[in-house]
């Protein structure tokens, strides 16, 4: 049995101040539905205070990304150790990181390779652009992402992990894929490359989320499909009712 995994990413919003306030509006409701794995992703500048205030709770914090290296000259970058103080979880291979910072495959497998071996559980996003879905180019571009992100990994390191299946031209564009849509892509294609990298039984104990316009409105057609185990949610992870609404469907 797959546990269902909901966590939101907050993305680059939230000062600490607004990000403590998210924080306290949402706790409440989220320590009420023990059946989902809850995380979120506040910037890495809220992740001290938050993860105060997660203290004593079973919500998980996660990072938005880290660099592979242990420590040394790499301006800007924030390691997996300094992540491990805080979070158990790290967003990997998002699509924006991969559009706007030049994130490509093998950079994202060398972050999962760091992550699993500090002990974080990586969320490693994959997609197609519009222009690659639109190509009929859906298949060969998620197992690529598959193979060559994972690529390295042992069974067991590729045990820990969760994929979410974000295609692009849903992300933050009120323009969700349809339930049947998205269960048919991790059926079909993500599992197999899983498969093929790890074995049958590995690949289908891994959580394979959605991410994609998820909102309090859609989010049941999604945990409705057999291999939709949760989500990954950007923007209605900002409003505290859409959140709860999503994480208590993930529930049923
Ligand atoms: P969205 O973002 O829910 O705003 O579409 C999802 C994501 O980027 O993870």
């Amino acid at each position: 049995m797959r546990k269902p995994l909901v966590a939101g990413n907050w993305k680059m919003n939230k000062t600490v101040e607004q990000a403590r306030e998210l924080a306290s509006d949402l706790l409440p409701g989220l320590q009420d539905v023990s059946a989902v794995e809850r995380v979120i992703c506040p910037p890495f500048t809220a992740l001290l205070p938050i993860c105060a205030m997660l203290k004593g709770t079973d919500i998980g914090l996660g990072a938005q990304n880290l660099h592979w290296e242990t420590s040394g000259a790499y301006t800007g970058e924030v390691s997996p150790a300094m992540v491990k103080e805080f979070c158990q979880y790290v967003i990997l291979g998002h699509s924006e990181r991969r559009t706007y910072f030049g994130e490509i495959d093998e950079t994202v497998n060398k972050k999962v390779k760091a992550a699993l071996e500090i002990g974080l559980t990586p969320i490693v996003c994959i997609g197609e652009t519009l222009a690659e879905f639109e190509a009929g180019r859906t298949a060969e571009v998620l197992t690529r992402q598959v193979l060559l992100g994972l690529a390295d990994l042992t069974a067991d390191q590729g045990g820990r992990i969760v994929i979410a299946y974000e295609p692009v031209w849903a992300i933050g564009t009120g323009k969700a894929a349809s339930g049947i849509g998205a269960n048919d892509v991790v059926a079909k294609v993500i599992r197999p490359a899983l498969s093929s990298l790890f074995g049958e039984d590995v690949s289908s104990s891994i959580r394979g989320l959605y991410g994609g316009s998820v909102t309090g409105e859609n989010a049941a057609e999604f945990f409705g499909q057999p291999e939709i185990d949760g989500a990954l949610v950007g923007g209605a992870s900002l409003k505290v009712l859409n959140f709860l609404e999503i994480v208590k469907a993930a529930a049923k």
